[in-house]
C-alpha cells in the first residue's frame, strides 16, 4: 500500500520537508511505498472556478498540478504537513488544495483513503490545530478517512522540529496511526 507525504512550505529543506522526509522513514520501515510531494518544487495556480472540471475530468489550467493528481489518485493515504501561516495553511497548500476539485467532481476519486496532517509554528501555540482543521477540512470534503495522532489531532510542532521532543512525538504517533490503520484495512 502506498503513503504520500506533502509538504505545503514554500522552503526548500525546511522543517515541513524534513517532517516529511522523517514519516515517509518510518512508513517505509512499516513496509509500505511511499511517495513524497514538496510543493516547493511546483507551479500551482489557484483554482479560477472555470467550471470545465463539472463536465469532464480535465483543468483548464496548465501547470504542474497535472503531474501530482495521478499520485493523489494511487495513494491509499495522505499525510500533508503545513507551516502555519497566520493561523492557517500557506497560500500554496491552499492552491494545491483547491485545485483537487477535479477529483472531487470526477467522482470522489479521494474517497476512502486515509488522511492525516502535520502543522509547524513558529510559536508554540501558534494556530497549529487551527491549521490541522483546514487540512482535515479538505479531507473531509473529499470523503476521505481523518484520523490524528490517536489521542488529538495530527502532529503539532514548533521549530525547529528537531529541537520539539514534544512535537516529534506527535508526528511520530500520526505516522503510526494512519499506518495501523492502512494495516487493518489490507
Ligand atoms: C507569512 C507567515 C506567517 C506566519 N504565521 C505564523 C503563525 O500564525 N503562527 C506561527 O506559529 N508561526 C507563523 N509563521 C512561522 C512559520 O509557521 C514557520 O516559519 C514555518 O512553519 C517553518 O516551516 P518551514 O521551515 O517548512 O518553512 C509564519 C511565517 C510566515 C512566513
Amino acid at each position: 500500500m502506498k503513503i504520500v507525504g506533502i509538504s505545503g512550505s514554500p522552503t526548500k529543506s525546511g522543517n515541513n520537508e524534513r517532517i516529511i522526509d522523517y514519516v515517509l522513514d518510518i512508513a517505509k520501515q512499516r513496509g509500505f511505498i511511499t511517495v513524497r510531494i514538496f510543493l516547493s518544487e511546483y507551479k500551482i495556480a489557484g483554482c479560477n472556478d472555470c467550471g470545465l472540471c463539472k463536465d469532464k475530468k480535465e483543468c483548464s489550467i496548465k501547470d504542474d498540478m497535472k503531474k501530482l493528481l495521478p499520485l493523489l489518485e494511487d495513494a491509499d493515504a495522505i499525510i500533508v504537513a503545513s507551516p502555519v501561516y497566520f493561523g492557517s495553511v500557506s497560500s500554496q497548500l491552499k492552491a494545491f488544495f483547491d485545485r483537487t476539485l477535479v477529483l472531487r467532481k470526477a467522482g470522489f476519486l479521494l474517497k476512502n483513503k486515509v488522511g492525516a496532517a502535520v502543522a509547524v509554528g513558529g510559536s508554540r501555540n501558534g494556530g497549529q490545530e487551527k491549521t490541522i482543521e483546514a487540512i482535515h477540512a479538505w479531507m473531509n470534503i473529499h470523503g476521505m478517512i481523518v484520523v490524528g495522532d490517536g489521542s488529538h489531532f495530527g502532529g503539532i510542532v514548533q521549530k525547529p522540529f528537531e529541537e520539539d521532543n514534544i512535537g516529534i512525538r506527535t508526528v511520530k504517533d500520526t505516522i503510526y496511526k494512519v499506518c495501523d490503520v492502512l494495516d487493518m484495512i489490507k
